[in-house]
C-alpha cells in the first residue's frame, strides 16, 4: 500500500505533511513518488489565497478519471481549505470521488478517518473546532534533510484584516520550552544540520513557565551540535532588542531574519491592523543593522489592498530602498471571505495591482542583484541541501538565504562547503570549493 502526498501553502504545512506521512506509515503505507502509482492521495491544501485554492482544487478534479478506473483508491483532502468556512461543503458537492476531509484541528485522526473509510465504503468529512492542543504526538516522516522543521506554536491571534489564517488555524497556542528544546536537541543528534523554529508570530510564544520567544531561541542555540538555527516568522510589532541580542550572541543562529512589511504606508498598515508604522518598523530595521551589520532581512509585501493609490504604492517602492531588503516574497491582495478587508470599499482593480507587482519585483530584483553581484570574488559556506539534475550541479544556501551553485564528484548533501564565487545570476551565486 503506498501513499502520495500533495502540499500546498507555507512552512507549517509541508510540516504537516511531513506529520499525516508519520500517520500514513504508522499504518502501513509507503511512500510513492508517482500520484498514479498510490493507494492513498492525500492534498494538504491552503487558503491563504485565491489561486492557492484554485491549484487546489483543479488538481483534485483531475483525479476524477483515475478514481473511476481505480475503485480502491482513497482520495483524502486536508488542510487550511478542508478547515475553511463552507469548504467542506462545496467539496462534498463538488467532488464526489473524494472520500476523507479532515481540517487543521483533527489532522491526529487521520488514522481513524482511514480506518472507518475502509470499514464502512461511506465518505468520512470530519472537522473540529480548536481544541487548544499543543502536542500530537505524531512523528514525522522528515523530507528536508538537511534541513528540519519543529513548531513551536500553533494558530495566530493577530486578525490582519486581508488574512484567514486565524479563522482557520484557530488561537494562538504556544507547545512546552522543554519540548520544543528537546526535539532540537534529538535532530542535532541525528545529524540534522539546519533547524527551523516555525509559527505564524514567533514573538508571541509564551512557554508554560512564561518562557519568551528570546529565551527560548537561546536554550536552542545553546544546544550541542554543527547546525545552524533559523525562525519564522517574525511579526514587527513585537520585534524586540533581546530578540536582536539573542541572535548576536549565538553563532548557531544565522543573521537572516524575515520580518514582513506588507506595506509602506501608514494608512494602509493601519487599515490592514498591522499594528506599526512605517517609522517604527524603519526604526526595527536600523536597530537589527546596528547591533548585527551583516544581518539579511527578508520580507512579505502585498500590493493592492483595498484602496491603495499611486502614492501609497510609491511608499512601499521607498521603504523597499530604505529597508534594503535581500529578497521578498511579492503578492497581489486576495480577498477572504470572511475576512474585515474582504468587506472594504475600493478593492483595486486587477490591471492596477498587477501593474504593482511587476514595478515591485523589479526593484527588489535590482536589489538582490546587487547584492548577488557584491559576493564575487568572495567566499561563503554553503550548507549543501541537494542536487540540480538540470544544471549537473549540487545547490545550498548560505546563512543569509542566498543560494550558491557548485560542482563536485562526491555528494556533499549534509555538509558545510566553503564557496569562492565566480559570478552571480540574480538571486544566486556560482562558485568552487574552495
Ligand atoms: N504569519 C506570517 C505570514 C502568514 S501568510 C506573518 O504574519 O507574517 C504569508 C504571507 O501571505 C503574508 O505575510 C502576506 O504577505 C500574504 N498574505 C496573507 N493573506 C493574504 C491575502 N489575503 N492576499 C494576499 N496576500 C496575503
Ligand atoms: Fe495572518 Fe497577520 Fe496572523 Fe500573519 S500575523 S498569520 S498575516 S493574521
Ligand atoms: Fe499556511 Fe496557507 Fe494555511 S499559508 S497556515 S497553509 S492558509
Amino acid at each position: 500500500m503506498k501513499y502520495h502526498i500533495v502540499t500546498y501553502g507555507c512552512q507549517m504545512n509541508l510540516h504537516e505533511s511531513e506529520k499525516i506521512a508519520g500517520i500514513l506509515r504508522d499504518k502501513g503505507y509507503t511512500e510513492e513518488g508517482d500520484i498514479d502509482e498510490a493507494d492513498i492521495i492525500v492534498f494538504n491544501t491552503c487558503c491563504i489565497r485565491e489561486n492557492a485554492e484554485n491549484h487546489a482544487f483543479g488538481n483534485i478534479g483531475a483525479l476524477k478519471r483515475r478514481k473511476r478506473e481505480k475503485k480502491d483508491l482513497i482520495i483524502a483532502v486536508g488542510g487550511c481549505m478542508a478547515q475553511e468556512k463552507g469548504k467542506a461543503e462545496l467539496i462534498r458537492q463538488k467532488f464526489p470521488f473524494v472520500d476523507i476531509l479532515f481540517g487543521t484541528h483533527n489532522l491526529g485522526e487521520l488514522g481513524d478517518l482511514i480506518d472507518r473509510k475502509r470499514a464502512q465504503k461511506k465518505r468520512v468529512f470530519s472537522l473540529k473546532e480548536e481544541r487548544g492542543e499543543t502536542e500530537d504526538g505524531i512523528v514525522p516522516v522528515r523530507t528536508g534533510y538537511p534541513g528540519a522543521w519543529v513548531n513551536i506554536m500553533y494558530g495566530c491571534n493577530n486578525f490582519c484584516s486581508y488574512c484567514i489564517v486565524p479563522y482557520v488555524r484557530g488561537r494562538e497556542r504556544s507547545r512546552s520550552a522543554d519540548d520544543v528544546v528537546s526535539e532540537v536537541r534529538s535532530l542535532a543528534a541525528e545529524g540534522y544540520k539546519e533547524i527551523t523554529l516555525l509559527g505564524q508570530n514567533v514573538n508571541s510564544y509564551r512557554g508554560e513557565d512564561g518562557t519568551t520567544f528570546p529565551a527560548l531561541l537561546d536554550r536552542c542555540g545553546s544546544v550541542d551540535g554543527d547546525f545552524r538555527l533559523r525562525f519564522m516568522t517574525s511579526h514587527p510589532k513585537d520585534f524586540s532588542e533581546e530578540l536582536v541580542a539573542v541572535v548576536k550572541r549565538h553563532k548557531k543562529i544565522c543573521n537572516a531574519i524575515h520580518l514582513p512589511v506588507q506595506s509602506g504606508s501608514d494608512r494602509i498598515l493601519s487599515l490592514m491592523n498591522r499594528r506599526y508604522t512605517r517609522e517604527k518598523y524603519l526604526s526595527e530595521i536600523a536597530m537589527l543593522r546596528r547591533e548585527i551589520p551583516d544581518c539579511a532581512v527578508t520580507t512579505d509585501i502585498i500590493v493592492g489592498f483595498p484602496t491603495e493609490t499611486e502614492e501609497d504604492f510609491r511608499d512601499t517602492l521607498s521603504l523597499v530602498k530604505e529597508a534594503g531588503f535581500s529578497s521578498a516574497f511579492m503578492f497581489i491582495y486576495s480577498p477572504r471571505t470572511g475576512t474585515k478587508a474582504a468587506a472594504m470599499e475600493g478593492q483595486v482593480e486587477e490591471e492596477v495591482a498587477k501593474d504593482r507587482l511587476s514595478r515591485l519585483i523589479e526593484a527588489v530584483n535590482e536589489q538582490t542583484r546587487t547584492i548577488s553581484a557584491g559576493y564575487v570574488g568572495k567566499s561563503c559556506e554553503i550548507l549543501c541541501e541537494g542536487f540540480d539534475g538540470k544544471k549537473k550541479l549540487y545547490l545550498g544556501r548560505d546563512e543569509y538565504g542566498r543560494m550558491g551553485y557548485f560542482a563536485s564528484e562526491k555528494d556533499r548533501i549534509g555538509e558545510f562547503v566553503t564557496l569562492k564565487v565566480e559570478r552571480a545570476n540574480g538571486i544566486s551565486l556560482y562558485g568552487s570549493i574552495e
